[in-house]
Formats: structure tokens, sequence, C-alpha cells
């Protein structure tokens, strides 16, 4: 993504069309749902329900990951390190840090959609917890058969499962606005980002 300048009364268009935009969760621990039976798309294409990131989903995962933006091969030892580090809180953590879901397709495991989600753990609102989407991505060649939601639900079922996480808020393009106000989010404040 392209760096955003400092916010100033006269932003320009890019920075207009970089937004925040927020929802705000119920502020008490839930059980995680079930995972869904795999389902049949609108493409006729069968996809299994999202799960966490295995090391395994190094060769389709990175090539997914670049169609949202920079994203060059690491190593198979780097790749699988970084998932032991997101998945070691395991399911049923009570504190989670962060989680990778991605969706395979059933008949060769390739993985067609992701979203990552992070947890930020405040010393405000009585120590809540705020969840950061991240990362959200299907490919092109899948789009349009409901994954995008998929993948930002199971992201906002995991933020429901935390106790005391009171909102899921993520950055998005002004063109993806409306799909996720069809999930469920609201425009919300802009952006601020600072490249290092
Ligand atoms: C944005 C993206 C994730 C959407 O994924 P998708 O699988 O095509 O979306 P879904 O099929 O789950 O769409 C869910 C609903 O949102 C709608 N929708 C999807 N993209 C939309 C868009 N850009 N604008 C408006 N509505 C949109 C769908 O029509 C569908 O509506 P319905 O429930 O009424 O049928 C996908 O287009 C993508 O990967 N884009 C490139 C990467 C990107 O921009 N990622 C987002 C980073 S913030």
């Amino acid at each position: 993504m392209p760096p955003a300048r400092a916010h100033t009364h006269r932003a320009s268009a890019r920075q207009q069309e970089r937004l925040t935009t927020t929802t705000t969760i119920l502020r008490r621990p839930r059980p995680r749902p079930p995972a869904p039976a795999p389902a049949t798309m609108a493409s006729g294409a069968l996809y299994n329900p999202p799960r966490d990131v295995t090391p395994e989903d190094r060769n389709s995962l990175m090539p997914l990951l670049r169609q949202l933006t920079s994203a060059p091969d690491v190593s198979e030892e780097a790749f699988a390190a970084r998932v032991a580090m997101l998945n070691r809180d395991g399911d049923g953590d009570a504190m989670p840090r962060q989680f990778c879901v991605v969706v395979p397709r059933t008949s060769d495991n390739c993985i067609v959609a992701t979203a990552s989600v992070t947890f930020e753990y405040k010393l405000l609102r009585s120590c809540a917890v705020c969840a950061h989407v991240e990362d959200v991505v299907v490919d092109a060649s899948a789009r349009g058969a409901g994954l995008g939601k998929m993948v930002v639900d199971a992201c906002v079922q995991r933020a429901r499962a935390v106790e005391g996480c009171y909102k899921v808020i993520l950055d998005c393009a002004e063109k993806n606005v409306a799909f996720y106000e069809k999930l469920g989010f609201q425009r919300k404040e802009v952006q601020m980002a600072m490249y290092l």
C-alpha cells in the first residue's frame, strides 16, 4: 500500500480514499461457533470452511497474498516459524494475539481466500480488547462466491470469542467500503500511516 500523508484540511483525493471502518462488537465472551460444513459456491467449485493457516499452505498462500500487496516468497523454514508463532496461542486461548484464517479449495487444498485478525490489549475501557482485521484477499478466480464474507466473518467470530473484545476495525480502499458495509461494518474516521 502506498504511504499516506499526514491529515490536513486540504487532504488529497488519495487521502480521502484511505478509510478506517469500524464496527462495535458486544463486550462479552462467547464460545467459538462450530465451523460450517463445506459449501458449494455459485461457480460450482467446492471450498472447505475457514481454518488456521498451516506450514503446508505456503505454496498457495504466498501467491494469493501477492494479489493484495508486496509478498515476496519466504523460505519454508521462515514460513513455518511464522505460522508456529501465529498459532501458538491455540484454540480456546483466553488471550490470543493473532489468527490467520485460510479457505482451501477442496479439490487440491489450494488456498483461495485469507484474512488475519490481530488483538490489541488495552488499558482503557477496563482493559478492553480491540480486534484488527487485515490482509483480506480472495483469489481472482473465486471472487463473488462468498469467500470474502466467509473469511471476514471467521475473523469476527474469533473476536467475539475473546473476552472483553468490544470492536473490530479495519482499513480499506474506497472501492471496498460497500463490501464491508454489507458485512455489518460502518464507515468511521480516517486512516493515518507512517511507513518506516
Ligand atoms: C474485496 C474482496 C475481498 C471481496 O471478496 P469476494 O469473495 O469477492 O466477496 P463476497 O463474494 O464474499 O461478497 C460478499 C458480498 O459483498 C458484495 N461485494 C463484494 N465486493 C464488493 C465491492 N467491492 N463493492 C460492493 N459490494 C461488494 C458481493 O456482491 C456480496 O454481496 P451479496 O451478499 O449481496 O451477494 C475481493 O474482491 C478481493 O480479494 N479483492 C482484492 C483484494 C482486496 O481489495 N482486499 C481487500 C483489502 S481491504
